[in-house]
């Protein structure tokens, strides 16, 4: 059958997305990447906000309903389903299946289940994963996902994370360096490790080890881990994500410094400046323990990147309290930042405070604090104008296929004009010649090709 997965929410949901495609693979289905002529819909869901549900709502109502055959399959799956359960249904009417978050292992047997003539079948068990079914990846490219922590023991109280996604469970390393050698010998030069709290990898039981729960002692911290994948050869870069301050230790800051493969670059949620709505929101740290947490981090890494994540308008959150956000985001100095308008979610603690800041004020923070961002990452960049940067060569720039578009370590993009020798996969230094609030432009300095590429197209690279 022909597949199309539609993917809502964040890389943890984009990874999920992948291993369902590669587990169909291995069954014989093929991945398309359009919804005309797919025997199989499916719409990986986000409930992160109202908004990203409404959108997942919105688009399986389309799918189900513009069916062009009735022997075509719609399904959802992710954290919605998880939130929802059955009721997911109810909302969509002719919905074919419904898939939790720990049950994507199982997609091929509900699969099978609605061909038998089953329909509405739903699964949100938290089954148990072989290494197969977690290591599972598409055909390589440059850079992959890698899974290293599931779930969430964090109880941020506006958050639905821990709701749908679970408890913390870390992968052993062992299987995560098995799964990172074989990607890099498929082509991979760069890995994002993911988890909704990344730098807490390794100290969460139970683990799954093929199946078993296994001892404690099998864990290793975060910074060891950074360090064993380092020795993997042929891998370039290794970036993680997402962050908490708690994580920000010493030896996280000497283990990004001294580890040539790991990038300078943290995604660090703050969410907010003022330490009264911190605690309402149960970060668990105060803004000056998250400014120490970014100073031990750039006290040895002088080109550190810090991006982040705010939340504007939780609730009782004054205008006051908006102006600290403010001022912790200037001084602080992020590189960029994603921002959001609270949403209330079900079950959370956040919940049963009362929704008060208007959704027109929210807006007006939300605008006021992009404009700062803005502001702040003009000058970031502005300040990179005249030196070189490491690129890792990602292919023809998407505006203009004359000239090669790649990132920094520090995850910025720069499009510099293509030159011979320069592909898919090389590392080049770049002379930054201009810069823009998202993006630097230059020239690749000569002779600085570390490693050649697989050509504009890819070449041998599968892409
Ligand atoms: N409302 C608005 N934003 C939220 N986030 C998480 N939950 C909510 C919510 N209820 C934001 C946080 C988090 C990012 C992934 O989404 O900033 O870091
Ligand atoms: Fe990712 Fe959270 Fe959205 Fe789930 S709810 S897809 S974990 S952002």
């Amino acid at each position: 059958m022909k597949i199309h997965i539609k993917t809502y929410g964040c890389q943890m949901n984009e990874r999920d997305s992948e291993r369902i495609r590669s587990l169909l693979a291995i069954r014989g289905h093929i991945a398309s990447d359009t919804e005309e002529g797919a025997d199989v819909l499916i719409v990986n869901t986000c409930s992160v906000r109202a908004k990203a549900e409404e959108k997942a709502i919105g688009k399986l109502g389309l799918l189900t309903a513009k069916r062009r055959h009735p022997h075509v399959i719609v399904g959802a799956v992710g954290c919605m389903v998880q939130r929802m359960k059955d009721s997911i249904f109810d909302r969509v009417k002719g919905l074919d299946f419904a898939l939790g978050t720990g049950g994507l292992s199982k997609i091929c047997d509900i699969l099978d289940r609605i061909e038998a003539g089953e329909r509405r079948v739903i699964d949100i068990e938290r089954h148990r994963e072989t290494a197969d079914t977690a290591s599972a990846h598409e055909k390589s490219g440059l850079s992959a996902f890698v899974t290293v922590l599931e779930g969430c023991n964090r109880r941020c109280s506006y958050c639905i994370v821990p709701e749908v996604r679970g408890v913390e469970v870390s992968r052993p390393a062992q299987e995560i360096l098995h799964e990172v050698r074989t990607l890099v010998a498929g082509g991979v030069r760069e890995i994002t490790l993911l988890g909704q709290s990344v730098l807490g990898y390794g100290k969460t039981t139970p683990v799954w080890e093929s199946g078993h729960v296994s001892p404690r002692g099998f864990l290793e911290p975060f910074p060891r881990l950074l360090e064993a994948l380092c020795e993997v050869e042929g891998l370039d870069r290794i970036r993680f994500t997402t962050s908490h301050p708690s994580g920000c230790t010493n030896e996280l800051a000497a283990a990004i410094s001294g580890l040539a493969q790991v990038c300078e670059h943290v995604h660090l949620p703050l969410q907010s400046g003022s330490d009264r709505i911190l605690k309402l929101m149960n970060r668990g740290y105060t803004i000056s323990e998250y400014r120490d947490a970014v100073g031990r981090l750039r006290e040895r890494n002088s080109s550190m990147s810090v991006t982040t994540d705010l939340i504007v308008g939780f609730p009782s959150e004054s205008d006051d309290e908006f102006e600290m956000t403010r001022r912790a985001v200037k001084e602080i100095g992020f590189d960029n930042a994603f921002v959001f308008k609270y949403s209330p979610r079900p079950g959370t603690r956040a919940e049963e405070l009362a929704d008060d800041v208007p959704s027109e004020e929210k807006l007006r923070r939300n605008h006021a604090l992009l404009r700062d961002l803005d502001v702040r990452g003009t000058e970031v960049n502005a300040g990179l104008v005249g030196t070189e940067v490491e690129v890792l060569v990602e292919g023809p720039s998407l505006r203009d296929k004359r000239r090669m578009s790649g990132r920094t370590r520090t995850n910025k993009i720069v499009v510099f004009a293509e030159e011979e020798g320069i592909g898919i996969g090389s590392l080049v230094r770049v002379l930054v010649e201009r810069a823009m609030p998202q993006t630097l432009y230059g020239s690749a300095v000569s002779g600085s090709l570390t490693r050649g590429g697989a050509g504009k197209t890819g070449g041998g690279l599968e892409l």
